[in-house]
Protein backbone atom coordinates (compact mmCIF):
# COMPACT_ATOMS: atom_id res chain seq x y z
CA UNK A 1 0.00 0.00 0.00
CA UNK A 2 0.87 3.39 -1.28
CA UNK A 3 0.04 6.47 1.51
CA UNK A 4 -0.14 10.16 -0.39
CA UNK A 5 -0.93 13.04 0.17
CA UNK A 6 -1.38 14.62 -2.95
CA UNK A 7 -4.53 14.68 -5.79
CA UNK A 8 -1.53 14.39 -8.54
CA UNK A 9 -0.39 11.06 -6.79
CA UNK A 10 -3.84 9.40 -5.92
CA UNK A 11 -4.80 10.06 -9.60
CA UNK A 12 -1.12 8.26 -11.36
CA UNK A 13 -1.16 5.71 -8.70
CA UNK A 14 -4.78 4.55 -10.19
CA UNK A 15 -4.79 1.97 -13.54
CA UNK A 16 -7.71 -0.48 -14.43
CA UNK A 17 -10.70 -0.37 -12.77
CA UNK A 18 -10.61 2.11 -9.67
CA UNK A 19 -12.66 1.86 -6.51
CA UNK A 20 -12.52 4.17 -4.15
CA UNK A 21 -13.84 4.46 -0.73
CA UNK A 22 -14.59 8.53 0.53
CA UNK A 23 -13.78 8.35 4.88
CA UNK A 24 -13.27 10.32 7.30
CA UNK A 25 -11.05 7.42 8.69
CA UNK A 26 -10.79 5.87 12.75
CA UNK A 27 -12.12 2.68 11.01
CA UNK A 28 -14.27 -0.16 12.00
CA UNK A 29 -15.51 -2.89 10.42
CA UNK A 30 -18.14 -0.95 8.34
CA UNK A 31 -15.53 1.07 6.27
CA UNK A 32 -13.62 -2.41 6.35
CA UNK A 33 -16.39 -3.53 4.78
CA UNK A 34 -16.52 -1.10 2.06
CA UNK A 35 -12.77 -1.73 1.31
CA UNK A 36 -13.59 -5.45 0.85
CA UNK A 37 -15.93 -4.63 -1.57
CA UNK A 38 -14.24 -2.48 -3.76
CA UNK A 39 -11.11 -5.15 -3.60
CA UNK A 40 -13.42 -7.70 -5.21
CA UNK A 41 -14.43 -5.75 -8.08
CA UNK A 42 -11.50 -3.28 -8.46
CA UNK A 43 -8.29 -3.46 -9.82
CA UNK A 44 -6.92 -0.14 -7.93
CA UNK A 45 -8.38 0.37 -4.16
CA UNK A 46 -8.27 3.49 -3.01
CA UNK A 47 -9.47 4.86 0.12
CA UNK A 48 -8.96 9.04 0.88
CA UNK A 49 -9.33 10.03 4.30
CA UNK A 50 -10.17 13.79 5.18
CA UNK A 51 -11.70 15.35 8.37
CA UNK A 52 -13.83 17.30 5.86
CA UNK A 53 -14.39 20.58 8.02
CA UNK A 54 -16.61 21.53 5.19
CA UNK A 55 -19.39 19.33 7.12
CA UNK A 56 -19.26 19.98 10.26
CA UNK A 57 -21.22 23.20 12.03
CA UNK A 58 -19.17 25.53 14.35
CA UNK A 59 -21.26 23.69 17.43
CA UNK A 60 -20.30 19.79 16.00
CA UNK A 61 -17.36 17.77 16.88
CA UNK A 62 -14.58 18.89 14.23
CA UNK A 63 -12.14 19.03 16.89
CA UNK A 64 -12.77 16.00 19.10
CA UNK A 65 -13.39 13.97 15.72
CA UNK A 66 -11.05 10.56 16.40
CA UNK A 67 -8.08 10.70 14.55
CA UNK A 68 -5.40 8.04 14.52
CA UNK A 69 -3.78 7.48 11.27
CA UNK A 70 -1.19 4.63 11.47
CA UNK A 71 -4.06 2.74 12.93
CA UNK A 72 -6.26 3.57 10.20
CA UNK A 73 -3.45 2.61 7.83
CA UNK A 74 -2.57 -0.63 9.17
CA UNK A 75 -6.62 -1.47 9.01
CA UNK A 76 -6.66 -1.05 5.71
CA UNK A 77 -3.88 -1.93 3.96
CA UNK A 78 -4.60 -5.76 5.50
CA UNK A 79 -8.08 -5.32 3.92
CA UNK A 80 -6.43 -4.79 0.52
CA UNK A 81 -5.61 -1.19 0.04
CA UNK A 82 -3.59 -0.36 -2.77
CA UNK A 83 -3.58 3.08 -2.05
CA UNK A 84 -4.41 5.55 1.02
CA UNK A 85 -5.14 9.15 0.23
CA UNK A 86 -4.46 11.55 2.97
CA UNK A 87 -4.34 15.04 1.84
CA UNK A 88 -3.85 18.01 4.44
CA UNK A 89 -6.48 20.57 4.56
CA UNK A 90 -3.70 22.65 2.26
CA UNK A 91 -4.16 19.92 -0.56
CA UNK A 92 -8.03 20.15 -0.10
CA UNK A 93 -8.65 23.37 0.16
CA UNK A 94 -6.08 25.63 -0.94
CA UNK A 95 -8.18 28.12 -0.60
CA UNK A 96 -11.85 29.00 1.16
CA UNK A 97 -13.54 27.45 -1.80
CA UNK A 98 -15.85 30.13 -3.59
CA UNK A 99 -17.30 27.35 -5.60
CA UNK A 100 -19.38 24.51 -3.19
CA UNK A 101 -21.79 21.63 -4.65
CA UNK A 102 -25.60 22.43 -2.64
CA UNK A 103 -28.14 19.24 -3.67
CA UNK A 104 -31.57 20.87 -3.15
CA UNK A 105 -34.66 18.64 -2.19
CA UNK A 106 -33.25 15.37 -1.36
CA UNK A 107 -31.35 16.70 1.62
CA UNK A 108 -34.37 19.22 2.93
CA UNK A 109 -35.34 17.09 5.67
CA UNK A 110 -34.31 14.83 8.03
CA UNK A 111 -30.02 15.34 8.86
CA UNK A 112 -29.91 18.31 6.32
CA UNK A 113 -33.23 19.85 7.99
CA UNK A 114 -31.18 19.22 11.49
CA UNK A 115 -27.78 20.33 10.10
CA UNK A 116 -27.78 23.02 7.67
CA UNK A 117 -24.82 22.75 5.47
CA UNK A 118 -24.23 19.39 6.60
CA UNK A 119 -24.78 18.13 2.71
CA UNK A 120 -23.40 21.00 0.91
CA UNK A 121 -19.84 19.95 2.43
CA UNK A 122 -20.33 16.20 1.86
CA UNK A 123 -21.27 16.70 -1.64
CA UNK A 124 -18.55 19.42 -2.01
CA UNK A 125 -15.90 17.42 -0.82
CA UNK A 126 -17.16 14.03 -2.72
CA UNK A 127 -17.32 15.88 -6.06
CA UNK A 128 -13.48 17.03 -5.17
CA UNK A 129 -12.30 13.79 -4.48
CA UNK A 130 -14.58 12.04 -8.12
CA UNK A 131 -12.52 15.01 -9.85
CA UNK A 132 -9.67 14.25 -8.37
CA UNK A 133 -9.41 11.01 -8.49
CA UNK A 134 -11.60 9.70 -11.10
CA UNK A 135 -12.92 6.70 -9.72
CA UNK A 136 -14.94 4.23 -11.92
CA UNK A 137 -16.96 2.81 -8.70
CA UNK A 138 -17.09 4.72 -5.32
CA UNK A 139 -18.74 3.10 -2.08
CA UNK A 140 -20.57 4.16 0.11
CA UNK A 141 -22.77 2.71 3.42
CA UNK A 142 -26.56 2.62 3.57
CA UNK A 143 -25.93 3.13 6.93
CA UNK A 144 -25.75 7.29 6.11
CA UNK A 145 -28.92 6.83 3.87
CA UNK A 146 -29.70 10.88 3.01
CA UNK A 147 -25.64 11.08 2.24
CA UNK A 148 -26.18 8.09 -0.38
CA UNK A 149 -28.88 9.60 -1.66
CA UNK A 150 -27.56 12.81 -1.98
CA UNK A 151 -24.09 11.43 -3.36
CA UNK A 152 -26.20 9.63 -6.70
CA UNK A 153 -28.07 12.25 -7.10
CA UNK A 154 -24.95 14.64 -7.11
CA UNK A 155 -23.06 12.20 -9.58
CA UNK A 156 -26.05 12.09 -11.97
CA UNK A 157 -26.14 15.84 -11.76
CA UNK A 158 -23.02 16.26 -12.23
CA UNK A 159 -22.30 13.88 -14.87
CA UNK A 160 -19.32 12.22 -13.10
CA UNK A 161 -18.72 9.06 -15.12
CA UNK A 162 -18.83 7.12 -11.64
CA UNK A 163 -20.54 4.44 -10.31
CA UNK A 164 -22.45 4.54 -6.97
CA UNK A 165 -22.32 1.31 -4.64
CA UNK A 166 -24.51 1.47 -1.45
CA UNK A 167 -23.45 -1.26 1.17
CA UNK A 168 -25.18 -2.82 3.82
CA UNK A 169 -25.00 -1.58 7.36
CA UNK A 170 -22.16 -3.42 9.52
CA UNK A 171 -23.81 -3.92 13.18
CA UNK A 172 -22.34 -4.80 16.86
CA UNK A 173 -23.70 -8.76 17.96
CA UNK A 174 -26.29 -6.49 20.14
CA UNK A 175 -27.54 -4.75 17.17
CA UNK A 176 -26.10 -1.31 17.39
CA UNK A 177 -25.14 0.09 14.37
CA UNK A 178 -20.81 0.58 13.79
CA UNK A 179 -20.17 4.12 13.95
CA UNK A 180 -16.61 5.84 14.93
CA UNK A 181 -18.34 8.16 17.27
CA UNK A 182 -19.62 5.17 19.34
CA UNK A 183 -16.20 5.12 21.28
CA UNK A 184 -17.93 8.70 22.91
CA UNK A 185 -20.37 6.26 24.64
CA UNK A 186 -20.09 5.34 28.42
CA UNK A 187 -21.42 1.71 29.13
CA UNK A 188 -24.99 3.35 30.33
CA UNK A 189 -25.16 5.47 27.29
CA UNK A 190 -24.44 2.03 25.19
CA UNK A 191 -26.78 -0.04 26.64
CA UNK A 192 -29.19 3.47 26.10
CA UNK A 193 -28.02 3.28 22.16
CA UNK A 194 -29.58 -0.36 21.67
CA UNK A 195 -33.21 1.12 21.77
CA UNK A 196 -32.53 2.29 18.22
CA UNK A 197 -31.68 -0.69 16.80
CA UNK A 198 -34.07 -2.32 18.49
CA UNK A 199 -36.99 -0.05 16.58
CA UNK A 200 -34.83 -0.56 13.32
CA UNK A 201 -35.52 -4.51 13.63
CA UNK A 202 -38.67 -4.44 14.71
CA UNK A 203 -39.74 -1.88 11.73
CA UNK A 204 -37.70 -4.68 9.15
CA UNK A 205 -40.15 -7.47 10.96
CA UNK A 206 -43.29 -5.78 10.64
CA UNK A 207 -42.91 -5.14 7.01
CA UNK A 208 -42.28 -8.91 6.94
CA UNK A 209 -45.28 -9.73 8.22
CA UNK A 210 -47.23 -7.09 5.97
CA UNK A 211 -47.52 -3.59 7.20
CA UNK A 212 -46.86 -1.25 4.84
CA UNK A 213 -48.12 1.86 5.59
CA UNK A 214 -45.90 4.60 6.52
CA UNK A 215 -46.51 6.50 9.55
CA UNK A 216 -47.05 2.63 11.75
CA UNK A 217 -43.85 2.16 10.89
CA UNK A 218 -42.22 5.44 12.30
CA UNK A 219 -44.53 4.49 15.70
CA UNK A 220 -42.89 1.12 15.68
CA UNK A 221 -39.05 3.13 14.62
CA UNK A 222 -40.35 5.29 17.42
CA UNK A 223 -41.07 3.77 20.04
CA UNK A 224 -38.36 1.46 21.99
CA UNK A 225 -36.17 4.92 21.70
CA UNK A 226 -39.65 7.16 23.14
CA UNK A 227 -39.45 4.32 26.10
CA UNK A 228 -36.05 4.46 27.03
CA UNK A 229 -34.75 7.03 29.42
CA UNK A 230 -31.07 8.65 28.46
CA UNK A 231 -31.93 8.84 24.73
CA UNK A 232 -33.50 11.33 22.66
CA UNK A 233 -35.63 10.99 19.88
CA UNK A 234 -34.41 13.45 16.79
CA UNK A 235 -37.16 11.60 14.18
CA UNK A 236 -37.86 8.46 12.91
CA UNK A 237 -38.90 9.38 9.05
CA UNK A 238 -40.21 6.48 6.02
CA UNK A 239 -38.86 8.11 2.88
CA UNK A 240 -38.28 7.06 -0.65
CA UNK A 241 -35.38 5.88 -1.59
CA UNK A 242 -34.61 8.05 -4.37
CA UNK A 243 -35.60 11.54 -3.24
CA UNK A 244 -35.56 11.21 0.09
CA UNK A 245 -38.92 12.99 0.21
CA UNK A 246 -41.69 11.31 2.88
CA UNK A 247 -44.12 8.38 1.83
CA UNK A 248 -47.18 7.92 3.30
CA UNK A 249 -46.61 4.15 2.83
CA UNK A 250 -44.54 1.51 0.88
CA UNK A 251 -45.29 1.49 -2.58
CA UNK A 252 -41.81 2.14 -3.89
CA UNK A 253 -38.44 1.66 -2.44
CA UNK A 254 -38.03 2.98 1.30
CA UNK A 255 -36.09 3.15 3.85
CA UNK A 256 -37.13 4.59 7.66
CA UNK A 257 -34.18 6.61 9.23
CA UNK A 258 -33.91 7.23 12.96
CA UNK A 259 -31.86 9.94 14.96
CA UNK A 260 -30.91 10.00 18.43
CA UNK A 261 -28.80 11.85 20.70
CA UNK A 262 -27.78 10.35 23.48
CA UNK A 263 -25.15 11.93 25.97
CA UNK A 264 -23.17 14.26 23.41
CA UNK A 265 -23.49 11.71 20.69
CA UNK A 266 -25.58 12.00 17.69
CA UNK A 267 -26.84 8.47 16.22
CA UNK A 268 -28.10 7.56 12.92
CA UNK A 269 -29.83 3.86 11.94
CA UNK A 270 -32.13 3.02 9.24
CA UNK A 271 -33.59 0.09 7.53
CA UNK A 272 -33.66 -0.05 3.99
CA UNK A 273 -36.67 -2.09 2.22
CA UNK A 274 -35.73 -3.13 -1.71
CA UNK A 275 -38.22 -4.32 -4.28
CA UNK A 276 -37.25 -7.94 -4.91
CA UNK A 277 -38.66 -10.39 -7.06
CA UNK A 278 -41.78 -8.70 -6.65
CA UNK A 279 -41.71 -8.68 -3.17
CA UNK A 280 -40.76 -6.09 -0.09
CA UNK A 281 -37.08 -7.12 1.70
CA UNK A 282 -36.03 -5.40 4.61
CA UNK A 283 -32.25 -4.68 4.63
CA UNK A 284 -31.50 -4.40 8.41
CA UNK A 285 -27.39 -5.24 7.16
CA UNK A 286 -24.84 -7.37 8.74
CA UNK A 287 -24.09 -8.37 12.41
CA UNK A 288 -20.61 -9.21 13.91
CA UNK A 289 -20.18 -12.42 15.18
CA UNK A 290 -17.69 -10.55 18.02
CA UNK A 291 -17.61 -7.53 19.34
CA UNK A 292 -16.15 -4.91 16.92
CA UNK A 293 -12.73 -2.86 17.20
CA UNK A 294 -14.25 -0.04 18.31
CA UNK A 295 -16.11 -2.02 21.36
CA UNK A 296 -13.30 -3.51 22.54
CA UNK A 297 -10.84 -0.14 22.21
CA UNK A 298 -14.00 1.98 24.10
P1 LIG B 1 -17.36 8.30 7.47
O1 LIG B 1 -18.34 8.63 8.56
O2 LIG B 1 -15.94 8.01 7.82
O3 LIG B 1 -17.95 7.06 6.68
C1 LIG B 1 -17.28 6.58 5.55
C2 LIG B 1 -18.19 5.57 4.88
O4 LIG B 1 -18.39 4.46 5.75
C3 LIG B 1 -19.58 6.16 4.56
O5 LIG B 1 -19.98 5.77 3.26
C4 LIG B 1 -20.44 5.53 5.63
O6 LIG B 1 -21.81 5.38 5.25
C5 LIG B 1 -19.77 4.17 5.79
N1 LIG B 1 -20.14 3.56 7.09
C6 LIG B 1 -20.06 4.13 8.32
N2 LIG B 1 -20.55 3.28 9.25
C7 LIG B 1 -20.97 2.18 8.61
C8 LIG B 1 -21.57 0.94 9.03
N3 LIG B 1 -21.85 0.68 10.29
N4 LIG B 1 -21.84 0.03 8.07
C9 LIG B 1 -21.57 0.29 6.76
N5 LIG B 1 -21.00 1.41 6.30
C10 LIG B 1 -20.70 2.35 7.22
O7 LIG B 1 -19.46 9.38 5.63
C11 LIG B 1 -18.41 9.99 5.73
O8 LIG B 1 -17.32 9.50 6.40
C12 LIG B 1 -18.20 11.36 5.08
O9 LIG B 1 -19.42 12.08 5.10
C13 LIG B 1 -17.62 11.31 3.65
C14 LIG B 1 -18.55 10.58 2.69
C15 LIG B 1 -16.24 10.61 3.66
C16 LIG B 1 -17.42 12.76 3.11
O10 LIG B 1 -16.57 13.48 3.94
Amino acid sequence: MRTVDTFVDARALGSGCVGLVPTMGYFHEGHISLVEAARRECDTVTVSLFVNPLQFAPTEDLESYPRDLDRDAEMVEVAGTDVLFAPQLSEMYPDEPLTTVSVASVTEGMEGGMRPGHFDGVATVVAKLFAGITPDRAYFGRKDAQQLVTVRRMTTDLSFPTAIIGAPIVREQDGLALSSRNIYLDPAEREAARSISRGILAVADAVLVGERSGEELERIAAEPVNDEPGINLDYATFVDQDTASPLAGLNRPAFLSVAARVGRTRLLDNVHIDRVDGGWVPDVGIRLDEPSILYREA
